[in-house]
C-alpha cells in the first residue's frame, strides 16, 4: 500500500483515543436480570468523558470479562473499543504481570513481588494487542493517551505501528526509586515502552525524577531539565516487539553532552497530579437528601462525639492494619471510648483473584473481629467494617458524617479519597489525618501529616483530630479545600493535553 493509501485509511479515525486497561463503562445487570453498561464512576472517566464526546473520542480498553470478545458500542456520546482477554491473560497479564509484579514492585514492595516469565510474555502480548486497536482507530495525527502500568509498553509498540500520532502516557501509581525498579528483570524494555510517548506523565515530582535517574543510569540517555534525549537508532535498531533481554550488563554509560540534530527523539517526563471531579461532590455534599442521609448514618451508629472514617480498596497499599492497631491501642489505653468513638472502615472488594489480597482480607478480618469483640458494647460497635462498593452518593454522606478521615497509605500513587474529604467539607470542619507516602501529601500541607509505620505518631494525630480546637479546624480545611477547589481533574487533563500538544 502506498503511503498516501496508507494515510488515508486513517482519514476516518478518531482525533482522541484513549487507552486504558479499564473500559469506560461497567458492566450491570438490571433487577429483571437484563444487562447493560453505566458509566464508570472514577474521576479519569469524568474527566475525559466530556472531551470524549466533544472531539469525537474513542476509548480502548477491557470490559472487564474473560473470553468474550465484544464488538465497538456507543454508551452516552462515547465511542467504546472492547479488548478482548483470556481466561489465560487474565491471570497472567492482569492480576500476574500487572498486579502480582508491577503493582508491589511500584509501591516500595510492601508485598513481594513475583518475576514469571510467562506472566511477562503475557503483558507483552496484550500490550500489543491495545497498541493494534489504538492504531487502528487513530485518525491521521491523533491524539493518543495511554493510561496507566498496565499499559507500559503500548507507547512505543504504537509508535513503531503508526509514527503519525501523538502519544502521551500518564502513571497512575507510584514510580519506584531506581534502586527497587533495577530489580525488574524486563526494566529495559518497560523504559523503552515508556519512551514511546512524547510526554510521560507522573502523580508526584519524585516520581518523575525516579523515572529519569532509571533512564540514565540504565540506559545513559542524556537527559536535561524534564526533556529525555531517545537516540533514534535505539528505536530502528529493537523494535520493541520481540525485544525480551536486558542489552547491557549494570549501568549504561552516560551521555554527557545532548546528541546531533537528527539523531534524536524528545520525550519529556513530567509530574502532574491528579485530581478529582470537585463540583460534582460539592454539589453532592449541598444536596438536602445527602445531608439528612449523614445525620441518619450518625444516628444509626448511636450519635458518637466522634467518627473516624477509612475509605480504601482492600489493598496492602492502604495502611488499614496500622491505623487499625492505632486504634486498637487508643481504645486500650482508655483514650477512646466505645460509644464517645467510632471507626467506620469501607473497604471495597478488589482483586480477589490475586493471593496476597486474599491473605490481607482474611488479616483484616481476624483484626476487624478480635477488637469488636474485646470492645463492642450491646449498643455500639468499635469499628463498623463494609466490604462493599458504595454509590459516590453514599461516600459524600459519609465524608459529611465523619469527623476525621484517616488515610495511613503505605506508598499511594495519589488517594483521591483524601481529596473528595476536603472537598465535601464545605462547612470547614473536619480533619485529615493523611500519611506523607500518598501523592496527594505533596499538596494537602495542611493535614495532619503522619508516617504510618510509627503507630505512636499515628496514635497521637488521632488524638489530636478529636482535641483540635475549631479555629484551627477551620483554618486546616479551608486552606486545604482552596487547593481541591482550584486543581480539579479537568483541570489536570487539560493541563497534560496542552502540554502533549505544545510538544
Ligand atoms: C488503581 C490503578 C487503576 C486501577 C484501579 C482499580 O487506582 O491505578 O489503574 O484501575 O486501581 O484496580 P483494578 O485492578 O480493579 O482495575
Amino acid at each position: 500500500m502506498s503511503e498516501t493509501a496508507e494515510q488515508g485509511q486513517y482519514q476516518t479515525g478518531y482525533e482522541f483515543v484513549v487507552v486504558a486497561n479499564r473500559l469506560a463503562v461497567n458492566r450491570i445487570t438490571t433487577p429483571d436480570g437484563s444487562t447493560g453498561w453505566q458509566r464508570s464512576p472514577g474521576g479519569l472517566v469524568t474527566a475525559l468523558a466530556p472531551i470524549m464526546t466533544s472531539s469525537e473520542g474513542a476509548w480502548v480498553g477491557w470490559h472487564g470479562a474473560a473470553d468474550e470478545s465484544l464488538e465497538p458500542f456507543d454508551h452516552e456520546g462515547m465511542h467504546l473499543h472492547p479488548v478482548a482477554l483470556s481466561e489465560q491473560e487474565v491471570e497472567y497479564y492482569y492480576e500476574g504481570f500487572s498486579n502480582g509484579t508491577l503493582w508491589p514492585l511500584y509501591h516500595d514492595v510492601i508485598a513481594r513481588p513475583l518475576f514469571h516469565r510467562h506472566w511477562w510474555d503475557a503483558y507483552r502480548r496484550v500490550n500489543q494487542r491495545f497498541a493494534e486497536a489504538a492504531g487502528k482507530v487513530a485518525a491521521q495525527g491523533a491524539t493518543v493517551w495511554v493510561q496507566d502500568y498496565q499499559l507500559q509498553l503500548v507507547p512505543q509498540m504504537l509508535r513503531d505501528l503508526r509514527p503519525d500520532v501523538k502519544i502521551g502516557f500518564f502513571n497512575h501509581i507510584p514510580f519506584p526509586p531506581p534502586g527497587l525498579f533495577a530489580q525488574l528483570p524486563w526494566r529495559h524494555s518497560v523504559m523503552r515502552g515508556l519512551l514511546g510517548a512524547d510526554l510521560i506523565g507522573f502523580q508526584r515530582e519524585s516520581d518523575a525524577r525516579n523515572f529519569q535517574r532509571a533512564v540514565r543510569d540504565r540506559l545513559g540517555y542524556y537527559i536535561k531539565s524534564e526533556q529525555i534525549y531517545v537516540p533514534l537508532e535505539d528505536e530502528t535498531a529493537a523494535p520493541l516487539e520481540g525485544f525480551t533481554a536486558d542489552p547491557a550488563r549494570g549501568t549504561a554509560p552516560r551521555q554527557l553532552s545532548a546528541p546531533e540534530d537528527g539523531t534524536f527523539r524528545r520525550s519529556e517526563a513530567k509530574a502532574f497530579p491528579i485530581s478529582i471531579d470537585t463540583d460534582r461532590i460539592v454539589e453532592l455534599a449541598n444536596d438536602p437528601k445527602i445531608i439528612a442521609r449523614a445525620a441518619q448514618i450518625r444516628a444509626e451508629l448511636g450519635n458518637p462525639e466522634h467518627i473516624y472514617l477509612g475509605v480504601d480498596r482492600l489493598d496492602y497499599t492502604k495502611g488499614i492494619r496500622h491505623r487499625m492497631k492505632a486504634y486498637e491501642e487508643l481504645l486500650q489505653e482508655g483514650k477512646l471510648q466505645v460509644g464517645t468513638h467510632t471507626m467506620v472502615q469501607i473497604a471495597s472488594p478488589s482483586r480477589e483473584g490475586v493471593e496476597s489480597y486474599q491473605r490481607l482480607r482474611d488479616e483484616i478480618e481476624l483484626t476487624v473481629g478480635r477488637i469488636n469483640g474485646e470492645f463492642d458494647t450491646m449498643g455500639h460497635t468499635a469499628i463498623r467494617y463494609l466490604h462493599h462498593n458504595y454509590p459516590i452518593e453514599e461516600m459524600v454522606a459519609l465524608y459529611l458524617a465523619a469527623d476525621v478521615m484517616l488515610v495511613t497509605a503505605l506508598r499511594d500513587g495519589m488517594n483521591l479519597v483524601a481529596k473528595e474529604y476536603v472537598a465535601a467539607r464545605k462547612d470547614g470542619t473536619g480533619v485529615l489525618v493523611l500519611s506523607e507516602f500518598t501523592g496527594a501529601a505533596d499538596q494537602l500541607r495542611q493535614a495532619l501529616l503522619i508516617n504510618p509505620h510509627d503507630i505512636d505518631e499515628l496514635k497521637a494525630a488521632m488524638v489530636q483530630a478529636t482535641h483540635l480546637d475549631r479555629d484551627n479546624e477551620r483554618k486546616r480545611m479551608r486552606s486545604l479545600r482552596r487547593q481541591v477547589v482550584s486543581h480539579n481533574v479537568q483541570r489536570w487533563a487539560e493541563d497534560f493535553l496542552r502540554r502533549l500538544d505544545q510538544l
